[in-house]
């Protein structure tokens, strides 16, 4: 296999499409990887803020941090700025309407994009979506740039965990597909493999400490 070519479907051969790297080829390979959705949100009452994000990651765990990046241009930038605190919400699979309001240029912010949150605050202040999967609350530590975008890390200073009977939502190829039914973590080998390297790390910090 030469280095032009991969491995396509049934195994074989596969030629790779070479494209020049910039904006446009980014978005269409990052098309390709799916990821959840949240909506982050800051500022209470009139002064509330939220917008549809996925560029999220938990950067550590001890201490807990996580990383949320934003456009310059986003209205809530300013605001997080301003503020210094910022709930990540995790969606479910039956609120892509959510992602859809929160990623339109022309919602509305304040009180009435906490009404259509649901109405609830968290422990900082941020408005939580209700019926989320799980609301995580972090205090802004450092703003790190990152082209067009910055990147907000903030210390995890609350998390609430909702009815994770529901399944996420997922955004993946520019639409909302939901999930396949995944098999049992017993029956996945790989899935076990990244848990268990993922508790090792955690014990090892764990025993470190001690
Ligand atoms: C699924 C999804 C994920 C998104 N993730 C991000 C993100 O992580 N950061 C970001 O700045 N914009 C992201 N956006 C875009 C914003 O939600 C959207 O552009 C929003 O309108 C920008 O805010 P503004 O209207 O205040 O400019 C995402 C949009 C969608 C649909």
């Amino acid at each position: 296999m030469s280095s032009d070519s991969t491995r396509g479907a049934g195994g074989q051969e596969y030629a790779w499409e070479v494209r020049k790297p910039g904006a446009e080829s980014l978005k269409s390979a990052m098309r390709h990887f799916p990821s959840g959705v949240t909506v982050l949100t800051t500022g209470k009452g009139e002064r509330a803020e939220g917008m549809t994000a996925n560029a999220v990651i938990s950067v550590s765990l001890e201490p807990p941090l996580m990383l949320v990046s934003v456009h310059k241009e986003a209205r809530i930038h300013a605001r997080l700025k301003e503020e210094g605190y910022y709930a990540i919400n995790v969606l479910a699979d039956d609120q892509e309407g959510l992602s859809r309001l929160f990623a339109s240029p022309e919602r509305s912010s304040g009180l009435s994009a906490v009404n259509s949150l649901g109405g609830e605050y968290g422990d900082t202040g941020a408005p939580l979506a209700s019926g989320a999967l799980v609301a995580i609350e972090c205090k802004l530590e450092e703003i790190y740039p990152g082209g067009d975008h910055d990147l907000f890390l903030g210390r995890v200073v609350s998390v609430r965990i909702g009815d994770t009977r529901k399944g996420p939502l997922v955004y993946h190829e520019g639409g909302y597909p939901g999930l396949k039914s995944a098999p049992a973590p017993g029956e996945s080998g790989a899935f076990v493999d990244s848990v268990r390297g993922f508790d090792a790390r955690l014990n090892r910090a764990r025993k470190r400490r001690r």
